[in-house]
């Protein structure tokens, strides 16, 4: 280990000698009492000795706001921007944000490696400082020391007269050749103390957590909140982002834009059905402290917190995040007489960084464009649209999978593919007009392009339906998935049991695929049951929920499997219904509807718990998610 001494006298020169060799970023002073990162224009400005920035060094990878795709709606074409890779030097970096740098890393590379955070990330280099712990800080309850070294190519330890320079990387060492230091010839002084702690590893805090999702202290922190969202915009570690389409005056051009997002506010979970599955404060409070200590933690054995303070800081409320870790604690303790071990730092370090550079990062976001091949509307407000993929190539998805569907200027949305994969050439999209996407859809024509990613997420497990009786309870548009799934049991009839279908619906008019419905219903192969909530004068069938057709099936309840789609409210109704047909739990799968942004596990909109509902869902198996708070 190679330490020198940089006399304070010579850290303008050292800053210079590093602007000579690529751009530099480094904390300053903003206002009285604020510090931000900037690029750095005059040495002088480098603030080294500060006690945190508003925000991290993430928004150089991740920034606030970023053009994904530009457009131009005459040609409905679209370019992707140039990613500007910084190829920077972060100097000043303190240790809790290199870590959350890590910690994004692994987010960004799980499952689907992003091109536009890794193209910046790679070529960054890192200088850390070490930092004073002030009333805020806890990283140091999180394993993560003034001095942790983690992640930086050099780190300046602030000693008398100056700083310590280690070199720790190759490439740190390349940086600060040609300027000669000499050797520190004195130890290291101690770092400061923590004002702030959390005593508990982080193996035992995931047991805590395990028993606080009704802790008081989610809603007495929740008639404090206010629902700003700072504490998100401010976290190094949060991630989340909404996709939104802007279109220049002229209605020619356009771009799609992210923009970071934050669990905090109330319409984050929103759907197009009006519900919103974390409306109370208290559960967004709740949320936003599991993800950082339990939901990623039991993945990755590490607490998703790096201790810098900020969400404490700049809390509008002062609500304190190492107050209500600490109380969960207690009341833990308090209530099961466990005796948790009190150690420290508390982390149990599962694993030097997360980062997982190997890999390709791709292009996620990205649409191919395809052609609407024919338009049938179905109702008023649904229609059936063909949609074909350059060259007639094959979506090859599952039953239960779903597209994003992209028009320029209106954005993209999550839309299930409603044909069997048994269909060749072309694939269904059954749409109900909603909103801005959805109206524009409705509006084009056979010919006219859209743009398609996907197949996402994980679509029925056919095997384990081969060889069942297979039951489809579908309510109002759950049924264009669940077509997929019905279609694709007709074309293999032979490797399943029975095919029993529930349908319901508001009424006669909104009743879905008239032509398929009459072939099911004379299949004698099928049996087919629809009712609406309201008939109009001439409906002859029956009327009532679709849970009123459930207790007069006969169903040999330990070959059957269900299979339900529909709106959120419906599946507490049905879930109720089939219990009281002693219908085994182990025998159900449901297709949930979250708010998608992504699509690919990067967004965060989705996440109920532990999961992701585009990765992981959108069909669960019932016993997986009947104990997560907030999945039905
Ligand atoms: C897995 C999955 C599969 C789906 N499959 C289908 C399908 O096959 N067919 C179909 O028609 N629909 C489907 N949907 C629903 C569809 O994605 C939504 O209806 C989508 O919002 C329509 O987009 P839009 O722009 O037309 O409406 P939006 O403009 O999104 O408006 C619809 C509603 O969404 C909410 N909303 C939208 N944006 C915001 C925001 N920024 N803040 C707060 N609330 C907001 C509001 O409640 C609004 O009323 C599916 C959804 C999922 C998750
Ligand atoms: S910063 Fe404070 S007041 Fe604002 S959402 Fe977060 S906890 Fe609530
Ligand atoms: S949760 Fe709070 S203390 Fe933890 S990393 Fe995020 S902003 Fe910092
Ligand atoms: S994480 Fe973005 S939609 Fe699932």
């Amino acid at each position: 280990m190679t330490r020198l001494m940089l006399e304070q006298g010579r850290v303008d020169d050292f800053i210079r000698h590093l602007q000579a060799q690529r751009p530099v970023y480094a904390p300053r002073r903003k206002g009285q009492s604020s510090y931000v990162f900037a690029p750095v224009d005059d040495p002088n400005d480098v603030v080294l000795d500060y006690p945190r920035t508003l925000h991290s060094v993430k928004k150089y990878f991740l920034p606030p706001r970023e053009e994904l795709l530009n457009f131009n709606l005459k040609a409905n074409s679209y370019g992707q921007p140039e990613i500007e890779t910084a190829n920077a030097i972060m100097l000043g970096v303190h240790s809790y944000d290199m870590h959350a740098v890590l910690r994004l890393d692994y987010n960004l590379a799980k499952g689907n490696k992003e091109r536009n955070y890794f193209a910046r990330r790679q070529g960054t280099l890192f200088i850390g400082v070490s930092f004073s712990p002030d009333k805020f800080h806890f990283s140091g309850s999180l394993g993560i020391s003034p001095y942790d070294t983690t992640g930086f190519d050099l780190f300046l330890y602030k000693v008398d007269k100056g700083f310590a320079l280690e070199i720790i990387t190759a490439m740190g060492e390349k940086l600060l050749s040609g300027f000669d230091l000499p050797a520190l010839g004195v130890p290291l002084p101690p770092h400061g103390e923590f004002q702030q702690h959390i005593y508990v590893p982080q193996s035992k805090l995931s047991e805590v957590f395990d028993h606080s999702q009704e802790n008081a202290v989610w809603e007495e922190e929740a008639a404090r909140c206010v629902s700003c969202g700072t504490c998100n915009m401010v976290c190094p570690t949060c991630y989340c982002f909404d996709v939104e389409d802007e279109v220049d005056v002229r209605v020619v051009e356009g771009t799609r834009n992210r923009r970071w997002d934050a669990c905090m506010l109330r319409d984050f979970t929103e759907v197009a059905g009006g519900e919103v599955f974390r409306h109370k404060s208290a559960a967004r409070q709740r949320h936003r402290v599991y993800r950082k200590f339990k939901y990623i933690s039991d993945h990755t054995g590490e607490p998703w917190c790096v201790g810098c303070g900020r969400c404490t800081a700049y809390c509008t409320a002062n609500i304190s995040i190492v107050s209500i870790v600490n109380r969960l604690v207690n009341d833990y303790e308090k209530d099961s007489t466990a005796r948790l071990p009190q150690t420290q730092p508390i982390i149990d370090r599962a694993r030097e960084g997360h980062s997982d550079p190997a890999g390709e990062a791709k292009d996620l976001y990205s649409p191919v464009m395809a052609e609407i091949k024919s338009v049938q509307q179905m109702t008023d407000l649904e229609k059936l649209f063909e949609i074909q993929l350059p060259d007639g190539a094959e979506l090859n998805h599952k039953p239960g999978q779903f597209v994003e569907l992209s028009l320029f200027g209106a954005g993209e949305a999550p839309i299930s593919i409603s044909s069997s994969p048994a269909k060749k050439g072309v694939f269904d999209l059954g749409i109900r007009k909603v909103g801005r996407l959805t109206e524009m859809m409705h509006r084009l024509q056979p010919g006219d392009r859209v743009g398609i990613r996907g197949p996402f997420g994980n679509g029925f497990d056919l095997e384990k339906l081969k060889g069942k009786d297979v039951l489809i309870i579908a309510g109002g548009i759950g049924l264009v998935p669940l077509r997929s799934l019905i279609n694709t049991v007709i074309a293999d009839r032979e490797a399943y049991g029975r095919l029993i279908i529930c349908y319901g619906s508001k009424s006669d008019q909104e009743l879905l695929f008239g032509n398929e419905r009459k072939m099911w219903d004379e299949d004698p192969s099928i049996e087919f049951h629809v009712t609406v909530d309201r008939g109009s004068p001439d409906w002859t069938g029956k009327i009532g929920v679709i849970t009123t057709l459930i207790p007069e099936l006969a169903l040999d309840l330990e070959r059957t499997i269900a299979c339900i789609c529909g709106p959120p409210i419906m599946y507490r109704f049905v879930l109720l219904a089939l219990k009281s047909k002693r219908f085994p739990e182990e025998n159900i799968y449901l297709s949930l509807e979250r708010r998608m942004k992504c699509g690919v596990g990067k967004c965060g909109h989705c996440q109920i718990n532990n999961s992701y509902v585009c990765q992981d869902g959108p069909v669960y198996h019932y016993p997986a998610i009947k104990g997560l708070k907030e999945a039905l």
